[in-house]
């Protein structure tokens, strides 16, 4: 297959399970090298770019992304350890995470995986969501979970998740309808 995705614009990738798509998202940071073809950035072959240089100019966020066994602060922070604590507090509200903050007694501070400190799925995606808004890379490239589906928190996924597309270039592999209506270009895996 072959496809680009212009500056700014958002593809979402759709197909059935077990189609490829996670196959293809991996490839873009690196995570796999392609055996055969090229993956480029602005027309450079992304083997040819350091991967330390590569991962500032990409957010991702996959299926299984978990966090880590830490504070919830350290946790988003890892998006941009230098950010100040405004632009956490930003990254939180645009990831629609201040409730899931505010409901733990020590907020920022809890640590995950502690003393029964669990989030649900969703909220999870969601602290992920902030972590990739505060870096701000200019590629984004999204795995969405099919899970998490209650209303409640699909919106409020969706809302982060057009906070963190809105400016950049998008490959998303879309299970939502809402994330596919917002993609400026739909690739459909099909006959695999
Ligand atoms: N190293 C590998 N070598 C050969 N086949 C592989 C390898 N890794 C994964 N596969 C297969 O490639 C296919 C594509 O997997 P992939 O995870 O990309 O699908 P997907 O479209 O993301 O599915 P889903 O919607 O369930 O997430 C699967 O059948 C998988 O078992
Ligand atoms: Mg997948």
């Amino acid at each position: 297959m072959s496809f680009s995705i212009p500056q700014r614009k958002t593809v979402a990738l759709v197909g059935a399970s077990g189609s490829g798509k996670t196959t293809i998202a991996r490839l873009v940071p690196r995570f796999w090298e392609a055996s055969q073809g090229q993956v480029l950035i602005a027309g450079i072959n992304m083997k040819d770019i350091d991967q330390k240089e590569l991962m500032k100019h990409i957010s991702f966020v996959f299926q299984n992304t978990k966090l880590f066994k830490t504070t919830l602060l350290e946790n988003i922070k890892y998006g941009n350890p230098d950010a100040t604590m405004e632009e956490v507090e930003k990254a939180i509200d645009m990831a629609q995470c201040r409730e899931i903050i505010d409901k733990q007694p020590l907020g920022l501070n809890t640590k995950i995986g502690t003393e029964g400190t669990y989030l649900s799925g969703g909220e999870q995606q969601r602290i992920v969501l902030a972590r990739a808004i505060l870096k701000n890379a200019p590629i984004v490239v999204l795995d969405e979970a099919t899970a998490f589906a209650d209303p409640e928190n699909e919106h409020l996924i969706h809302k982060a998740l057009s906070e963190l597309t809105k400016g950049k270039t998008v490959l998303m592999i879309a299970h939502r309808l809402t994330s596919i209506t917002d993609a400026d270009n739909i690739l459909v895996i099909d006959k695999v």
